[in-house]
C-alpha cells in the first residue's frame, strides 16, 4: 500500500518545525528529501568500512569496493540498463552532461553540425552546447515550445535534418513540468543517424525510466533528487556508444598503464571515473534506489498524478493564479509552476517560508523559456513521496493569504 502518511514516518526532517510552524516541504524539483535508510547507510559506510575503492587488499577496500559495484548494479537494474559498465557515476546531471560534451561532442563535431535541443532546457542541457557550438563551429537547434508549454513537433522533420549529428532533450521540463514527447523525437533522431540524449533530472525519479524501451544513447541524472545524497550523479550510455567517448577527467583510477610521457586507459566505467569516487555517495544512492524499487515506481508516478491533480484544482481557486504549462496532470510532472497576479514570485516565496512552506521562486534555471513567456521569475511547488493533499491545502492557504496581505498593503501603502 502506498502511504505518503507512513512514508513520511522515514523522512526525520519532515518532523522538524520551521518558525514554529510544521514544514511543509514543497521544493523536491530542486532536490528531494533523504529517508533514515539512506541517511544509515551513509553512517554505516563511514563508521564502518571507510575505505577506498579499487585499490586496496585489505577487507574495509574490499567491502567498499564490493558496496560500491553493487550501488551500480541497482542504479542500472533501476534503469533496465543492460549492463552495469553502462552506469558512469557523476557528481549530477549538470557534469554528466558535460561529460558528454567534452568526451563525445567537442571530438567529434565539426563546423556545419547541428546539435538539436528544445527551447525549455534547464541551463545545465543548454550551455555546455553553447561551449560545443562555440569550439567546434556547430550550430544549435532547437525545438519550439507552444501552448500549454507543450513542444511544437510540426517542424520536427526540417529542425532534426541530415546534418544534426546530437539530439538532447529534456524528458520532463523542471520549469512546465510538460513530459516531451521522447519517442516521437527518438524516432526523428534515428532516421537522420543522429545520437540521442536524455536529461532525466526530473523523470527518472519519479516514473518507471526503461533505457531499452527508450532507445536512448545517453540519459543523464542527479541521485539528490531521488532521495540520495548530493553529490552523485549518473550517465546511463548505451553499450555500443561507451567505446567512442574519450575519457573525459584524467589522472588516478581511470588509467590501466602510465609512463612519463603517455598512459593507457581503464576499462570502461573506471575509465570516466577519475580519481577518488564519491564511494559513500554512490552506496547511499543504491540505498535511495532499494527504497524507490519498494515503494514501486509505478505507485510513484500514480501518487504524483494524484497530487498533481489535486494541486491544479486547489490553485484554480484561485482567480489571480497563472498556472503555466500543461493544463492536465496526467501530461505533466510533479510539479506546479506558477505567477500569482502582481505579486513577484520571491514575494511570495517569503511569505510562505514565514508559513513554513517551502516552495521555489526564481527561474528555476530556465532563462531563455521565462524570457520567452515575457516572465522574470516565476513560483514553483513540486511534489515528491511524502507529500500528502493537506500539503496542497497549506499552499492554497498560503497563496491565498499572500495574495490578502499584499492586498491590504497596496491599499495602506505599506
Ligand atoms: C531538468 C533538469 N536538468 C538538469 C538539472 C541539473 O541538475 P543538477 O543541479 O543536479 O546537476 C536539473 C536540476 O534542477 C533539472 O531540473
Amino acid at each position: 500500500m502506498f502511504d505518503p502518511k507512513e512514508i513520511r514516518k522515514d523522512f526525520p526532517i519532515l518532523d522538524r518545525q520551521v518558525y514554529g510552524k510544521p514544514l511543509v516541504y514543497l521544493d523536491n524539483a530542486a532536490t528531494s528529501q533523504k529517508p533514515r535508510q539512506v541517511i544509515e547507510a551513509l553512517t554505516d559506510y563511514y563508521q564502518r568500512y571507510n575505505s577506498n575503492v579499487h585499490r586496496g587488499v585489505h577487507a574495509l577496500s574490499v567491502e567498499a569496493t564490493d558496496r560500491y559495484e553493487e550501488a551500480r548494479q541497482k542504479v542500472a537494474d533501476f534503469i533496465h540498463a543492460p549492463a552495469a559498465e553502462s552506469i558512469i557515476f557523476t557528481r549530477n546531471t549538470t557534469e554528466a552532461i558535460n561529460l558528454v560534451a567534452y568526451s563525445w561532442a567537442l571530438k567529434n563535431l565539426h563546423p556545419d553540425d547541428e546539435i538539436v535541443l528544445t527551447e525549455m532546457e534547464h541551463h545545465s542541457n543548454l550551455v555546455p552546447w553553447q561551449m560545443v557550438a562555440q569550439q567546434t563551429g556547430a550550430r544549435l537547434c532547437f525545438i519550439p515550445v507552444g501552448e500549454h508549454g507543450a513542444l511544437d513537433i510540426s517542424s520536427l522533420d526540417t529542425i532534426i535534418n541530415r546534418r544534426t549529428r546530437l539530439v538532447s532533450i529534456v524528458s520532463v521540463s523542471n520549469f512546465l513540468g510538460t513530459i516531451n514527447p521522447v519517442e516521437t523525437i527518438r524516432d526523428r533522431a534515428r532516421q537522420v543517424g543522429a545520437l540521442f540524449m536524455v536529461d532525466g533530472a526530473q523523470s527518472v525519479p519519479h516514473m518507471p525510466t526503461d533505457v531499452v524501451e527508450m532507445d536512448c544513447d545517453f540519459l543523464a541524472f542527479s541521485g539528490h533528487k531521488m532521495l540520495a545524497p548530493t553529490g552523485i550523479g549518473v550517465l546511463y550510455v548505451k553499450p555500443s556508444v561507451l567505446e567512442t567517448l574519450e575519457p573525459f577527467l584524467r589522472g588516478g583510477e581511470m588509467i590501466r598503464e602510465v609512463w612519463l610521457d603517455h598512459a593507457t586507459w581503464n576499462d570502461i566505467p573506471a575509465r570516466f571515473e577519475a580519481g577518488t569516487p564519491d564511494i559513500a555517495d554512490a552506496i547511499a544512492l543504491g540505498a535511495a534506489v532499494d527504497y524507490l524499487q519498494t515503494l514501486g515506481m509505478e505507485n510513484v508516478r500514480k501518487h504524483e498524478i494524484e497530487s498533481t491533480a489535486y494541486a491544479l484544482e486547489r490553485l484554480r481557486e484561485i482567480e489571480e493564479m497563472d498556472i503555466l504549462g500543461p493544463t492536465d496532470a496526467e501530461s505533466r510532472g510533479g510539479l506546479v509552476a506558477f505567477t500569482l497576479g502582481d505579486v513577484h514570485p520571491h514575494d511570495v516565496g517569503t511569505l510562505l517560508d514565514s508559513d513554513g512552506i517551502a516552495i521555489r521562486a526564481g527561474h528555476h534555471c530556465v532563462m531563455p523559456m521565462h524570457r520567452k513567456l515575457e516572465l522574470a521569475a516565476s513560483s514553483r511547488a513540486s511534489f515528491y513521496v511524502y507529500n500528502t493533499r493537506e500539503d496542497i491545502d497549506a499552499l492554497a492557504s498560503g497563496l491565498k493569504k499572500a495574495l490578502d496581505y499584499f492586498a491590504r498593503s497596496n491599499r495602506t501603502g505599506a
